[in-house]
């Protein structure tokens, strides 16, 4: 019998790398963490100074273009964004094909997918000027797509784009308008909705990004790769962990349930874990987690709701989780996820919102990268090995004689 790992360790270099944790599957000058620090910095620029002084257009401008843009260059920007949100007129269609209860994340996978048969004026991966109007037309129709999903799941007739309104306050406007009542935006929330797109717009190469890039690598087309991070962000070890996080807290209730949840989560024979917790990277609190905390508290004041059961018991879970041995031995502190639903659903949005407006803030990273990667002269088909573990060589035998 052939031993397959001896023949792999005698063929040279090949590392076994289940999940990444230690290679490096790029090189990019775009997003830099320090795991240890609990730093996050895009393009050199603190994420807590980012979401507390810039906006999330400014950090769309500096993740696309790797500098901060003069005044000129952003309302030019702000234009060309504001001027791309709606969509072609025949994708109202396309909506009307899916089941309305369907989770918004199937249709914005099946929906960015399609774009490449709506644009398809973008698609030519070797054109300098398609590349930059597909990275635009994905960062401002995204909104667009992600508010018609929420108003198709509700019944309600889609919303048009606003020119007039900012990037968060138009999203705010075309999930909450209706016809007979246009949605009045209060700027405490735009800027929390804000924040909560600065403060996802890119994270490295996460699994979403990494998906973007294998995809890319084949030569895929720019809609195609985008819809492949949508549907690996959907996840609950990923994006999907903010609807389940607050799903979660929801599920514990009271503060005085608290351990019995804890004790789950430590408990190996349950798969149960604290969602909106823990992180591959960040082995210290995450940045992000900070900035959205003092955001929740400052939109539930506003919304008179200080008293928020959820959030009392988020508060109080993170208060014992920190301190305990079993969280504080594997470093597993809250991540972004854990107090970004707490605002959301504040605001109105339904849990199967969460993840599509992650996807709406990530789009900016993921078309980053995905510009970055093609302007790699280096750039080769992505294509990782395996540690065969099955059969060796052995003969066909006929059915009959099986
Ligand atoms: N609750 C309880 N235990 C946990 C948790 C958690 N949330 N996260 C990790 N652990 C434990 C694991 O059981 C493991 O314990 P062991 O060493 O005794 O076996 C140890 O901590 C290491 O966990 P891994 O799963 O190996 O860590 P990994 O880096 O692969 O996973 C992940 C990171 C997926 C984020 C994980 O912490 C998790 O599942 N968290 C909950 C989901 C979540 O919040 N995801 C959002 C991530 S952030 C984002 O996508 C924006």
């Amino acid at each position: 019998v052939i031993d397959i790992r001896k023949l792999y360790a005698q063929a040279g270099v090949f590392t076994y790398d289940p999940g990444f944790t230690s290679t490096a599957s790029c090189d990019s000058t775009i997003t830099y963490i320090d795991g240890d620090k609990g730093q996050l910095l895009h393009r050199g620029y603190p994420i807590d100074q980012l979401a507390g002084q810039s906006c999330f257009l400014e950090v769309c401008y500096l993740l696309l273009y790797g500098e901060l843009p003069s005044k000129q260059e952003m309302e030019e920007f702000q234009h060309v964004v504001t001027n791309h949100t709606m969509i072609h007129e025949q994708m109202h269609n396309f909506f009307r094909g899916f089941r309305r209860d369907a989770h918004p994340m199937a249709l914005m996978t099946g929906v960015v997918g399609a774009m490449s048969a709506f644009y398809h004026d973008s698609t030519d991966i070797h054109d300098q000027n398609q590349r930059e109007v597909a990275s635009i037309r994905l960062i401002a129709k995204m909104p667009t797509i992600a508010a018609m999903a929420y108003k198709y799941s509700v019944g309600q007739p889609f919303v048009y784009p606003r020119n007039d309104l900012d990037f968060a306050s138009n999203f705010l406007h075309m999930c909450f308008s209706v016809p007979a009542e246009p949605y009045k935006v209060n700027p405490t929330l735009a800027k929390a909705m804000d924040r909560i797109f600065t403060l996802h717009a890119d994270h490295e190469q996460n699994a979403s990004t990494s998906t973007v890039r294998l995809a890319s690598s084949s030569g895929a087309n720019p809609f195609a790769c985008i819809a492949a991070g949508i549907a690996c962000l959907w996840g609950p070890a990923h994006g999907g962990a903010n609807q389940a996080a607050l799903e979660m807290l929801r599920q514990i209730g009271t503060p005085d349930r608290i351990p019995e949840f804890i004790a789950r989560a430590k408990d190996k024979n349950d798969p149960f874990r604290l969602m909106g917790f823990g992180h591959r990277v960040y082995k210290n609190f995450d940045p992000r987690a900070k900035v959205m905390k003092e955001s929740a508290d400052e939109v539930l004041d506003l919304l008179g709701v200080e008293n928020n059961p959820t959030l009392q018991v988020a508060k109080e879970l993170e208060k014992i989780a920190v301190e305990d041995e079993y969280f504080a031995e594997r470093k597993l502190y809250p991540n972004v996820d854990f107090y970004s639903g707490i605002i959301l659903d504040a605001m109105g949005f339904p849990t199967s919102m969460f993840t599509p407006i992650f996807a709406v803030a990530r789009t900016v990273g993921w078309v980053s990268q995905w510009k970055e990667q093609l302007a790699d002269p280096q750039l080769k088909i992505g294509r990782p090995r395996q540690l065969y573990l099955g059969e060796t060589e052995r003969n066909y035998v006929p059915l009959d004689q099986r």
